[in-house]
């Protein structure tokens, strides 16, 4: 039996990478799921037994070292290996810079976004050698692409996209293979639950979200790419070419980025 820790796994696309591997798996798969809301996660993990998978919701907040290592230990306390890490959870942030009075925020993004990945790997990565498995880096192409609005997202992105490119190539003679997944506008509620330029709950997205791309899309993309074991999952018609334009066009790149976002939250 495979054993997999998704972090962010009580809703949106962590939640649905769980369904889709526990519809697809059943007995052969067991679910380690991490998030704060525990009715949420006990809900994903009903779901998944449902399903025929074993599943496991461990409360975390993955902006805390040591609640990243208990995920971990809980895990392997229970199903004796992991195969798969799936560093997913995040939050997100739409601000323009010079509105933002207090950067306190921009260092509890990193730790949510960056360092929660950090700690979640480095605690499991004695089991992931073991099994030769899989890590997979949820990013997005604001990780490849710097998006107006939303410096502290992208740097936190782009922070993502070095280390795990980096860990990589660290782990290329060990059989662990890193897989980096790049959304684009994916149909969940992340954005309303963002930080906005006081470090609040957004309450609305500042991105067009016409066109969102499903979250079972986004999902079965994810679960084929760590299959798989590709280095990367780009996702959307725009992002695959855009980091390619970004090297011979940037000015029009950066004009593709800011007609992203809502009038309302233009650069003044
Ligand atoms: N949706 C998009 O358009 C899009 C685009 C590009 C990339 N992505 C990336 O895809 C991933 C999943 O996003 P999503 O759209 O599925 O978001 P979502 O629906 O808001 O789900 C986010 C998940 O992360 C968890 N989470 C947030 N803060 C956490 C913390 N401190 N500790 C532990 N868990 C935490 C949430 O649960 P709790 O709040 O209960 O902790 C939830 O389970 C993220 O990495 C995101 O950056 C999304």
């Amino acid at each position: 039996m495979r054993v997999a820790v998704i972090t962010g796994g009580c809703d949106g696309i962590g939640a649905e990478i769980a369904r889709q591997l526990a519809s697809r798996d059943g007995a052969g798969i067991a679910l380690v799921l991490a998030a704060r809301d525990r009715d949420k996660l006990e809900q994903v993990a009903g779901q998944c037994t449902a399903l025929g998978a074993q599943a496991l919701a461990v409360p975390t907040d993955v902006g805390d070292q040591a609640q990243c290592r208990h995920l971990i230990d809980a895990a392997v306390a229970r199903f004796g290996r992991i195969d798969v890490l799936i560093n997913n959870a995040r939050r997100s942030a739409h601000a323009l810079f010079e509105d933002v009075p207090d950067l306190g925020w921009y260092e509890e993004l990193m730790r949510i976004n960056l360092w929660g990945s950090v700690w979640c790997t480095q605690a499991a990565l004695p089991q992931l050698k073991a099994s030769q498995g899989r890590i997979v880096a949820v990013s997005s192409l604001a990780g490849l692409i710097g998006v107006p609005g939303r410096t502290a997202y992208s740097a936190s992105k782009f922070a993502m996209t070095g280390f795990f490119e980096a860990l990589r190539a660290e782990l290329k003679s060990t059989g662990v293979s890193v897989t980096i997944a790049y959304p684009g506008v994916v149909d969940t509620r992340i954005r309303y639950r963002g930080f906005n330029a006081l470090g609040q709950e957004m309450g609305s997205s500042g991105l067009r979200e016409e066109g969102a791309m499903t979250v079972g899309e986004c999902a079965r993309s994810i679960v084929a790419g760590m299959e798989g074991r590709k280095r990367e999952v780009v996702m959307t018609g725009k992002g695959k070419p855009g980091r390619f334009l970004k090297l011979i066009a940037p000015g029009l790149v950066e004009k593709m980025a800011l007609a992203a976002l809502k009038d309302d939250v233009r650069p003044h």
